[in-house]
This record gives structure tokens, C-alpha cells and sequence, in this order.
């Protein structure tokens, strides 16, 4: 049984500026978190912090009901994965799953079975004597998820740990490291920049901007109902469009687009919104607006196309052989965002 709670965390390198500001989470035990962000957002920062690698400035960390603040890392009961995976060139993979189990004064014959069960589950049994040098990055990659694993820790903090593999690979480590989860049922919390990792691989999304949380819900939920412009923009692509309110609804590029009562009564008393719309959701019936491709792009079964709207650029997704370039939009497909927060209306 091993949650992870934030209370109120805030942490500054300087002593002046909060690089993370005063985040709350309750995070369950055996939930596969997914932390996602621009870089520099506070990331690594928050998932150092869970470690004992970093300090924090004022709050408090719970693991497992325990405020964790002062615990060196060795006893948080925590592994820690790094983007760059950290194995001794000179040790056998065998020997580098061994080494924090030999650290530990674990008998031999218990590191030995230990790192023989994490082999099976990996499919590393056939490569114990091999040096890292030796290995693909998939398989060095998970060499340092057994050097976690046998440690049988509550928690595993993962900091971007696919971003050295190219992008097949990346798609297949993606599935393992789920399968991994659901055969170890242990809490994961996983950093990334990556969208697709994120809404794939997650039970819930922590979205971080600016060192503060913006949303921390389902990737289902974040993806139909984020809470701001930052969240639509960051899950998902959206196009953002400026436009006038008027007692009947907007207007894009010339088109008076009727909104519904309730929808009219969520922007009344304001001059201005912005209207977000998904690429994949622009070939809607019920307003073919004309648009001026600027560019197309052939992605395969799909393509894209660029244009304008109320002069914001635009994206949409259309099917390869569609000749028609209008833009199709449905009004339950439209998104509201304040023109001066960015929070969902
Ligand atoms: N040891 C440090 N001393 C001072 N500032 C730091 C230190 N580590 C990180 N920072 C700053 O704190 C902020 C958050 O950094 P962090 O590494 O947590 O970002 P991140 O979200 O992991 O970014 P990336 O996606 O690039 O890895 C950044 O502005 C960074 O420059
Ligand atoms: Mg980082």
C-alpha cells in the first residue's frame, strides 16, 4: 500500500522565485501517474522531491501515510529510473541489477533469485553476462527498469525513460512498461513531454505549467473537458480563435454561428471569447465556413490543412481524398476560454 500525497509543496533554488508553487495531490497506491509539461516547467523538480534528491522548500511529502520530508532516499521505499539509464559500463547486466541488492547486504542466493524473476519478466535472461555496450537502447532501457525492479520498491519514479530510443522502439517500450505495471501492481508516477506517452499510458494526467498544477484528472476527462487554454493546447491539438459575441452567438470569418441558451448564457457580459475547435473536429455539417488553404499535408489516410480563421492560424484533419476546403463546424464541438485568464467558460 503505498499513495503519494503533496501538501501544499512549494520549492525555490534561489530563495526568491518558487520554480513549483505550492502543489496539492493525492496520487493512489498502484495508479500509473503521468507528470507532463513544457521543458522546465518543474517536472524532474517534483519527482526529485518525492526521491529525498532534492529538498523541499516548505509542505510536506506522505508516503504511505508517512511524511517522507526528511527521509534520505534510500529508506523511502522508492526506484528511481533516469532518462539516461545510469548502468556501470564495466558490470554484466546481471551485475547491474545485483549492485544495489550487494549495496544492501542481501544474501547471494536471494539477489541471485531476485535478479533471475526480474530477467524473466524483462526477457533479459538471455543477455545476464552481456556488458550494456553490448545491448540495444531497448534493452539497456530495461536493464535499468531491472535494477528498479528488483528492488521491490513501493513506488517507481520514472524521468523520461524512453527519450533516448528512436520512435518505434519508443511505441514498444510504451506497452511494456504498462505491462510491467499491471503485473507488478505498484505506484508509478512518470515524467514525460511527450502528449501521446501521456494520454496513453496514464490512469491520470498531472498537466504542470509554471510550477503550478493546472489539471490532474483522467486523460478521457482532460482531453473532452480541460480546464484551460494551456490544457487543450498542451493534450490534443486545438485551434484557438478569437472572436466577438453578439446577442446570437460568434462570428468566424464572416459566418454568424448561433449559439445554444446555454451556452450564451455562460459568455454573457462578454465583448469577446476565445473559441477552440480540435483539427480532428472540423468537418462538422452544421457551418461550412470557406477557408484559403495556405498549405496541405498528406499524413497518409488523413490530411492536414492549414488556413486562417478570424486570422488566428488554423489547422484541420480531413480524409487523404477530400476536395471540399471548408471548414465544417459543429457547435457542440466548440470550446470557450476567457480572452484574459484562459479558463474554460
Ligand atoms: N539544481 C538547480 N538549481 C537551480 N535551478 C534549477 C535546478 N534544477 C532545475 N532548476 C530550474 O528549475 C526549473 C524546473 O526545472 P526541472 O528540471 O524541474 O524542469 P523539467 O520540467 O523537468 O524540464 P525538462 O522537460 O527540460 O526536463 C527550471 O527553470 C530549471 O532551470
Ligand atoms: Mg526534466
Amino acid at each position: 500500500m503505498a499513495g503519494v500525497e503533496l501538501k501544499n509543496i512549494k520549492k525555490s533554488y534561489d530563495g526568491r522565485h518558487n520554480v513549483i508553487d505550492g502543489a496539492d495531490a493525492i496520487i493512489k497506491d498502484k495508479e500509473f501517474i503521468v507528470i507532463v509539461g513544457s521543458s522546465g516547467c518543474g517536472k524532474s523538480t517534483v519527482l526529485r522531491m518525492i526521491a529525498g534528491l532534492e529538498d523541499i522548500t516548505s509542505g510536506e511529502i506522505i508516503i504511505n501515510d508517512k511524511v517522507v520530508n526528511k527521509l534520505p532516499p534510500k529508506d523511502r521505499d522508492i526506484a528511481f529510473v533516469f532518462q539516461n539509464y545510469a548502468l556501470y559500463p564495466h558490470m554484466s547486466v546481471y551485475d547491474n541489477m545485483a549492485f544495489g541488492l550487494k549495496m544492501r547486504k542481501y544474501k547471494k542466493s536471494e539477489i541471485k533469485q531476485k535478479v533471475e524473476e526480474a530477467a524473466d519478466i524483462l526477457g533479459l535472461k538471455p543477455y545476464l553476462n552481456r556488458k550494456p555496450k553490448q545491448l540495444s537502447g531497448g534493452q539497456r532501457q530495461r536493464v535499468a527498469l531491472g535494477r528498479a525492479i528488483v528492488r521491490n520498491p513501493k513506488v517507481f519514479l520514472m524521468d523520461e525513460p524512453l527519450s533516448n530510443l528512436d520512435a518505434n522502439l519508443r511505441v514498444k517500450m510504451r506497452s511494456e512498461i504498462k505491462k510491467l505495471h499491471k503485473k507488478l501492481e505498484t505506484t508509478f508516477i512518470y515524467v514525460t513531454h511527450d502528449q501521446t506517452e501521456a494520454l496513453t499510458m496514464a490512469d491520470r494526467i498531472m498537466v504542470l505549467d509554471k510550477g503550478v498544477i493546472q489539471q490532474f484528472d483522467t486523460p478521457e476527462n482532460i482531453y473532452t473537458h480541460p480546464k484551460n487554454k494551456f490544457v487543450a493546447g498542451f493534450l490534443g491539438q486545438m485551434n484557438f480563435i478569437t472572436s466577438k459575441v453578439d446577442d446570437n452567438g460568434i462570428e468566424i470569418n464572416g459566418c454568424k454561428i448561433n449559439l445554444s441558451h446555454s451556452v450564451k448564457e455562460r459568455l454573457e457580459g462578454m465583448h469577446e471569447v476565445i473559441v477552440g475547435i480540435r483539427p480532428e473536429a472540423m468537418n462538422g455539417s452544421e457551418y461550412r465556413i470557406k477557408i484559403t488553404p495556405e498549405i496541405t499535408e498528406l499524413t497518409g489516410s488523413s490530411k492536414n490543412v492549414y488556413f486562417k480563421l478570424n486570422g488566428a492560424d488554423c489547422m484541420s484533419i480531413v480524409p487523404a481524398g477530400s476536395t471540399d476546403y471548408s471548414a465544417g463546424i459543429n457547435t457542440k464541438d466548440l470550446y470557450f476560454f476567457d480572452s484574459f485568464s484562459g479558463e474554460a467558460i
